[in-house]
């Protein structure tokens, strides 16, 4: 249990405002260091909404990156691995300040809108990996993790929380906007649109999108590997990818752990009736016209 001055350290934010999104005030100060990063050619930027497989993506990209090689991906924390762009908390070191001392080829994670991205990224025409997932499951992972990751605000009722994401009302703002955004974005641009419940159903086959888009070749038995070391069950009990080494002030695993189910469909195990409804109204409303398409489970 946290001792009483630990628990004034948590962090808990009100988000602020950046540029029309909500999000930590914290990362907003960081904001001008993220708007000037400078990118570089060969870097690889992970785009996903929270809660879509980020970590999951980032282990898989860490292990092409190296071959398959499981030891040489223990060497850090994921969130050291691939560090997080705009992140930044009162102590320790910026996202920024974690990637200009990271050896090139960089792995680079981010949350951001495709709008409020560093120009840099597309002056520099870097690879892009988008990863989009289901609202409902979404929205499911993104309240439980509400709970854990303590810079979050205090998420309400499920009910509440669930008005509140469809209204945009939450880090990172609208998922519809986010997803659509980038995924208007690659009519221009190179950027790879993953689906999470694609990597669900077939992940050979998801990587094998990942090998080519990098134009990379790998053994089979590397790929065999790869997937072994990125399911669900090795990443859960890996510490230097499920954030167990985190400090406890800014996640709480006994709350609910970082990876939690990993399954698509959990949001049934949740959603009343009701709420399944309004929430199908809203999508097909906030979709309507796109040809982004979502599997629900
Ligand atoms: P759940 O809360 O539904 O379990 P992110 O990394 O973007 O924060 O996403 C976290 C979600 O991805 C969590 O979803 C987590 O369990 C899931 N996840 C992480 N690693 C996974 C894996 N190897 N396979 C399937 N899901 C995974």
């Amino acid at each position: 249990p946290l001792s009483a001055m630990e628990q004034e350290d948590a962090i808990m934010e009100e988000l602020g405002n950046l540029h029309g999104i909500p999000l930590f005030r914290s990362f907003i100060e960081g904001w001008p260091q993220v708007k000037a990063f400078q990118a570089r050619p060969d870097d690889l930027l992970i785009s996903t909404y929270p809660k879509s497989g980020t970590t999951w993506l980032s282990e898989i990209m860490d292990m092409i990156y190296h071959d398959g090689n499981v030891e040489k991906c223990r060497r850090d924390a994921i969130y050291n691995r691939v560090p997080f762009l705009e992140m930044k908390v009162s102590k320790g070191p910026s996202g920024v300040e974690q990637l200009e001392s990271t050896p090139s080829p960089r792995l680079v994670k981010t949350h951001l809108p495709v709008q409020l991205l560093p120009t840099s990224f597309w002056e520099k025409d870097c690879k892009i990996i988008y990863m989009a997932r289901n609202p409902k499951d979404v929205v499911i992972s993104y309240y439980y993790f509400h709970h854990m990751a303590r810079i979050h605000p205090n998420p309400g009722t499920k009910a509440e929380f669930l008005e509140n994401f469809m209204a945009g009302k939450v880090p990172y703002g609208s998922w519809y906007d986010h997803v659509r955004g980038w995924w208007e974005k690659k009519q221009e641009k190179k950027i790879l649109y993953l689906f999470y419940e694609d990597m669900k159903k077939d992940p050979r086959q998801e990587v094998q999108k990942i090998l080519y888009f990098l134009g990379k070749e790998l053994a089979e038995e590397t790929v065999e590997r790869i997937l072994h070391h990125t399911s669900f069950q090795e990443m859960k009990k890996n510490p230097a990818a499920n954030y167990e080494t985190m400090v406890h002030t800014l996640m709480d695993h006994s709350l609910s752990p970082f990876l939690r189910k990993g399954i698509s469909g959990d949001w049934k195990n949740h959603f009343t009736v009701a709420q399944n409804e309004r929430f199908d109204q809203h999508y097909q409303k906030h979709m309507a016209g796109s040809d982004l398409h979502f599997q629900m489970e």
